[in-house]
């Protein structure tokens, strides 16, 4: 590299101006600060078998701004709700197990815990409907019993799924904890594990935080997104530790627009990866994903969608970043399905990746969905691996990359 000139340097920090003001707007734009755990309004004591009823009593009657404290011991439930003002205190040494009876999920339709051309026939285990200022607090552990035999079935929720894939059809599975028109949720410090599906939906919702979450679950468990934030604002993913069966983060907008959402100080294991889509008609704009890890898992930094449900995303910024062992550590798709139809058009701008470094040599890939709807990137000291792959179609980027990434660990 030629060592830039007085010109140039002056270019330089107009661009890294640019960068920053883009970093300021880009983001989720509550003051979000480390949640606190209120105080409980009764403490309980699992016993290892189904508490259900006196865990949604307990639920129901607390007081606005209390918890109800799981202090010790293992609560086994059937679907819970959380109301508004009221949170879950599942203390570190206390588990909360969701059932593997089928039937206590049911939508009415005797879907639930089936294979079938039909889906959606569960209740997810934990809901928050139309809530305000409602939380889950760790640092014990909500086990979703994912690879555990159904009551009266000789398979796993995790086996449904894998079966679904075989007959192309779909398992109904809950979601573990779902989370819709609500506002003011957070999820901290909880340890969420072996989700039967999605690990937390957070739909149509203002003002959503999950801060030193970790989601542990194989990444054998087919269709088990950790976070999925669905038309949602004003979002935070802070000290978050991720690894799972399929996206590690998944932000869509198939039933709005999700925007100014934060990802920051996380630590990525196995999954498909830090993504956008595949469902974003309503776009997704205003995202930073800021320090992180990311390692051992097939994708890293995600877009893809198609022409069945694309949408605008735009004022995206990635700043360091940092993936060992991923397979493809930047993967961009506008054709996820290839045999789409519609006229939902993926288009793919403002995305800026600043300090971003990949130690392991792999393949990048920049597919925009036309030379009319190129994506349009700017990178900024971007670092890979010697012997990388780097393909790009419909794609405009600006900036460099260096093949020159070095060190062991991330
Ligand atoms: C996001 O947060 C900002 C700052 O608190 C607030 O002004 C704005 O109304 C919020 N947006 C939504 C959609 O809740
Ligand atoms: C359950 O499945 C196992 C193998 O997955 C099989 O060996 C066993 O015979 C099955 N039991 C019943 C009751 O179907
Ligand atoms: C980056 O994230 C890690 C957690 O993954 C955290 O320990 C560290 O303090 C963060 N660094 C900065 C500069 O905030
Ligand atoms: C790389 O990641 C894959 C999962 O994608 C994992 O199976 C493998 O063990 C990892 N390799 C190393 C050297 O850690
Ligand atoms: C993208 O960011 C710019 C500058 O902050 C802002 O003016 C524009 O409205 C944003 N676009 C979208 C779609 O949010
Ligand atoms: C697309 O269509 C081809 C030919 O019909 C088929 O082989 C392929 O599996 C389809 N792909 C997807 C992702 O549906």
């Amino acid at each position: 590299m030629k060592r830039p000139g007085s010109h140039q340097m002056l270019g330089i920090s107009a661009v890294l101006l640019v960068a920053s003001l883009h970093y300021t707007a880009a983001r989720d734009l509550r003051q979000v600060s480390e949640p606190k755990i209120p105080a409980s309004c009764v403490s309980l004591k699992g016993s290892g078998g189904d508490e259900t009823s006196v865990l949604q009593k307990a639920l129901s009657s607390c007081a606005n701004g209390r918890v109800v404290h799981l202090a010790s011991g293992t609560f086994v439930s059937g679907p819970l709700t959380i109301p508004s003002g009221v949170g879950l205190w599942v203390d570190s040494g206390a588990v909360l197990k969701a059932s593997t009876n089928a039937k206590l999920y049911d939508k009415g339709k005797n879907l639930c815990g089936t294979v079938n051309p039909v889906h959606h026939g569960c209740n997810p285990f934990i809901q928050m409907v139309n809530t305000v200022g409602s939380g889950i607090y760790g640092k014990g552990i909500i086990d979703g019993q994912g690879g555990v035999k159904l009551v009266g079935k000789n398979q796993s929720w995790w086996d449904l799924a894998h079966e679904a894939k075989l007959k192309n059809e779909y398992q109904n599975n809950p979601i573990l904890i779902e989370i819709d028109n609500s506002r003011d949720i957070i999820l901290y410090q909880v340890i969420i594990k072996n989700g039967p599906n999605f690990h937390v939906v957070v739909s149509l919702t203002n003002g959503f935080t999950a801060w030193g979450v970790t989601i542990d679950t194989p990444s054998t468990a087919r269709n088990t997104d950790g976070i999925d934030p669905a038309g949602s604002q004003n979002v935070t993913i802070a000290y978050c530790s991720i690894s799972t069966g399929d996206d590690n983060v998944a932000i869509k907008a198939s039933n709005g627009p999700s925007k100014h959402i934060s990802v920051m100080h996380s630590r990525f294991g196995p999954g498909h990866g830090m993504s956008i889509g595949s469902d974003i008609n309503y776009g997704v704009s205003d995202l930073t994903v800021v320090n992180l890890t990311h390692q051992d898992a097939v994708t890293g930094l995600h877009i893809k969608s198609d022409r069945s449900r694309g949408g605008l995303v735009t004022n995206i910024t990635y700043t360091d970043v940092c993936m060992r062992n991923i397979t493809n550590p930047i993967y961009i798709q506008s054709d996820y399905n290839p045999n789409a139809t519609g006229n939902f058009i993926p288009e793919y701008k403002g995305i800026t990746y600043n300090n971003i470094k990949v130690l392991t040599p792999a393949v990048f890939t920049f597919d925009g969905y036309s030379d009319e709807k190129p994506f349009r990137a700017t990178l900024h000291n971007v670092h890979i691996a010697k012997g990388s792959t780097w393909v790009t179609k419909h794609a405009k980027i600006s900036g460099n990359y260096f093949e020159d990434a070095s060190g062991r660990s991330c």
